[in-house]
């Protein structure tokens, strides 16, 4: 997968050379690279805002750069092949769940545009927008000074999911959120050596090697969960997904 990012901060995604992602580029199985904004400035102050029409606070990011920009990465492709989805971190788009990661990662290629200030002149979006597949997504209902951090746990998201990424195939079936027999449930407590810690022991089920009843025993946990942390989950969900035990919890 190829992932440009296009920033006033360049620096600001410098972690995405460590861990995880990191490693995925080391091995050539992601393929990012990042842009500063500011070369596609022409003035001496490489000026990327200017202030609202209509007045208001703030400063909106001005299209010009965004425009000379994009159209350099996206032109940059390969003639035939298929065009990137543009991802626009904002606090304004549509959620970014666990099943949009998997449909993002699916694709061959994702530019993302974080904005600092009041956000992207909107004519940026709609030009894009006429032309490729354009994705406005908020990381959560809470409003970051810039979308670079929104862009980092995008990225992180997708990454993990890519084919070879993670050592084992599996780790990712059992997530929270990840769709399956334990879709809409949170993912329950763990435990590792040793078998006691500051008094505190391991739950014998876990010990018995007895697997259909550790199965029961990390479904009853998942569901104790999410009634605690996320009942909005449980409404949500599909009744047909919960058993009787289910009820008795
Ligand atoms: N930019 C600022 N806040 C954001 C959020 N919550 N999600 C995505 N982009 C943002």
């Amino acid at each position: 997968m190829r992932i440009d990012v296009v920033t006033i901060f360049p620096e600001y995604l410098e972690p995405l050379n460590v861990s995880l992602v990191g490693k995925a580029r080391a091995r050539g199985l992601l393929d990012v690279r990042l842009h500063d904004l500011r070369e596609w400035t022409h003035d001496k102050h490489n000026t990327v805002d200017d202030t609202p029409y209509g007045g208001g606070p703030g400063m909106v990011m001005k299209p010009d750069p965004w425009g000379e920009a994009l159209d350099a990465v996206i032109g940059s492709g390969v003639q035939g092949e298929e065009p990137p989805v543009l991802v626009v971190p904002t606090p304004s788009g549509r959620p970014f769940t666990q099943e949009l990661a998997v449909e993002l990662s699916e694709k061959p290629w994702l530019v993302f545009t974080p904005a600092r200030y009041e956000g992207i002149d909107r004519r940026v979006i709609e030009e894009y927008g006429d032309r490729l597949d354009v994705r406005e997504v908020s990381i959560g209902d809470y409003v970051l000074a810039g979308g670079e951090a929104p862009v980092l746990v995008m990225v992180e998201a997708v990454a993990r999911l890519l084919p070879g990424v993670l050592g084992n195939a599996e780790s990712h079936r059992d997530d929270s959120f990840a769709p399956g027999a334990m879709a809409d449930l949170l993912e329950g407590p763990v435990y590792t050596k040793p078998p006691e810690w500051r008094g505190r022991g391991i739950p014998d089920v876990l010990l018995s090697g007895h697997h259909g009843k550790i199965a029961r025993w990390r479904r009853d946990e998942a569901f104790r969960r999410t009634v605690r942390n996320r009942p909005d989950l449980i409404e949500r969900a599909d009744p047909a997904a919960f058993d009787k035990k289910d009820r008795e919890i």
